[in-house]
């Protein structure tokens, strides 16, 4: 009976475990960079008699080699993006292990690919921020729902007093022009008697007028959180919604700067859009804009236009701008130079991308920032 110990029968079990071997296995002779041997994996992953050199990005093959040529002891774990069939990026997780054997050196390639597994892991943190942008949006709906409430009886209230004050009036500037006639002109509070009749109807309507804004203002918030849940698809006009935003956001504007300027472009296509969705974006990028901004003098700006067929919308800022080495990380998820969320422009991007739009950023340092939004048009 044979043994372990007999050498041909080692080098076939061997042989035979590296093919049954469940990742991608493949043999490089470092010195002339050829492909040795390949298990059955790495055929399925490359074919039986691969060109590397067309899987992978130019610079990326070139480190890949030269990774290859250097390996003397087990590497670490290491990731190389490739490209797929389907023309997509990939990514790979890659070890090399140096083999050496009665002076003959051969480099182990293990490698596996994760695309899939990154993409899912995207895709759970991509709902989870989805999930708990939801339950902001459900609390909020709770607390603006009874601060709502609340501040409605309170306007009515005060409306319903000021309407009996103003009947008041109405009999007692009768005494006052009576006592005018009798006495002469007189100063009441600092305003003489000929002119009362006229300033304190109108400072009363202007309580009135104050009360009224303070109820639609309301009503405006109230929709705009109701809306967070719905996730209902229409045809709107992204005039519109930028104008209910900065509503909504006016007094916070003013806060950050002077010049705050918007241009809107007239007659545009409806675009078809999730409202509240739309509504968090600009939100968002507002947002981003007004943070950016050193100090009041400093300007944004808000256009909407067309550009060929496609719609677009402009949030220009004057603010301190975004570093180039930083330019490739702004999107990825919870990344934030504000010890914020980091969320903004992650949603953003994955909101406008399920309406086929596109987001562009442009940004110099110590400049500004222009993002840019394009739909196609709504049919
Ligand atoms: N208009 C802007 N001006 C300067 N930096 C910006 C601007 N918009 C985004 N950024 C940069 O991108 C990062 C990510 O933005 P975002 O996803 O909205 O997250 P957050 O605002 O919570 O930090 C910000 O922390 C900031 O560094
Ligand atoms: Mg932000």
């Amino acid at each position: 009976m044979k043994t372990f110990q007999d050498e041909i029968l080692l080098t076939e079990i061997f042989s035979r475990f590296v093919d049954l071997y469940p990742e991608h296995v493949v043999f490089v002779d470092p010195e002339t960079l050829s492909i040795v041997y390949l298990n059955e994996k790495a055929k399925e992953f490359f074919g039986d008699n691969p060109d590397l050199s067309v899987f992978f990005q130019q610079e990326e093959y070139v480190n890949l080699l030269s990774l290859i040529q250097n390996c003397h002891k087990a590497e670490e774990k290491r990731v190389i993006t490739f490209k797929r069939f389907d023309g997509k990026k990939g990514i790979l997780l890659f070890n090399l292990y140096p083999l050496v054997n009665n002076g003959y050196r051969v480099v182990v390639f293990i490698f596996s690919d994760i695309t899939e597994k990154i993409k899912n892991k995207e895709e759970k943190r991509r709902r989870n921020a989805q999930l708990i942008i939801q339950d902001k949006f459900k609390s909020l709906d709770l607390v603006t729902s009874s601060i709502s409430h609340e501040i409605d009886n309170i306007c009515n209230f005060m409306a319903n007093n000021l309407r009996i004050v103003l009947q008041v009036w109405n009999d007692v500037i009768k005494l006052i022009k009576e006592y005018e006639k009798e006495s002469g002109e007189f100063v009441l509070g600092g305003i003489i008697s000929s002119e009362i009749d006229k300033v304190i109807p109108r400072l009363m309507m202007s309580l009135i007028e104050g009360i009224h804004r303070i109820s639609d203002k309301i009503y405006d918030f109230k929709k705009y959180i109701k809306e967070g849940f719905i996730s209902q698809v229409s045809l709107v006009d992204i005039n519109e919604i930028v104008k209910r935003v900065i509503n909504v956001l006016n007094y916070h504007i003013s806060m950050y700067t002077d010049k705050f300027n918007v241009q809107l472009g007239e007659s545009l296509p409806k675009i078809r859009v999730n409202v509240q969705k739309l509504e968090q974006v600009i939100v968002n990028l507002l947002t981003n804009a007004m943070q950016s901004l050193p100090d009041k003098k400093r300007a944004i700006h808000i256009f909407t236009g067309t550009e060929g067929d496609r719609v677009y919308l402009e949030i220009r800022d004057e603010g301190i701008g975004i570093p180039k080495k930083l330019m490739p990380h702004i999107f990825e998820p919870f990344f934030s130079t504000k010890g914020s969320s980091g969320l903004g422009l992650y949603l953003s991007k994955s909101i406008i991308e399920e309406f086929d739009g596109e987001i562009t950023i442009n940004s110099e340092e110590n400049k500004g920032t222009s993002v840019k939004i394009h739909f196609p048009p709504g049919h």
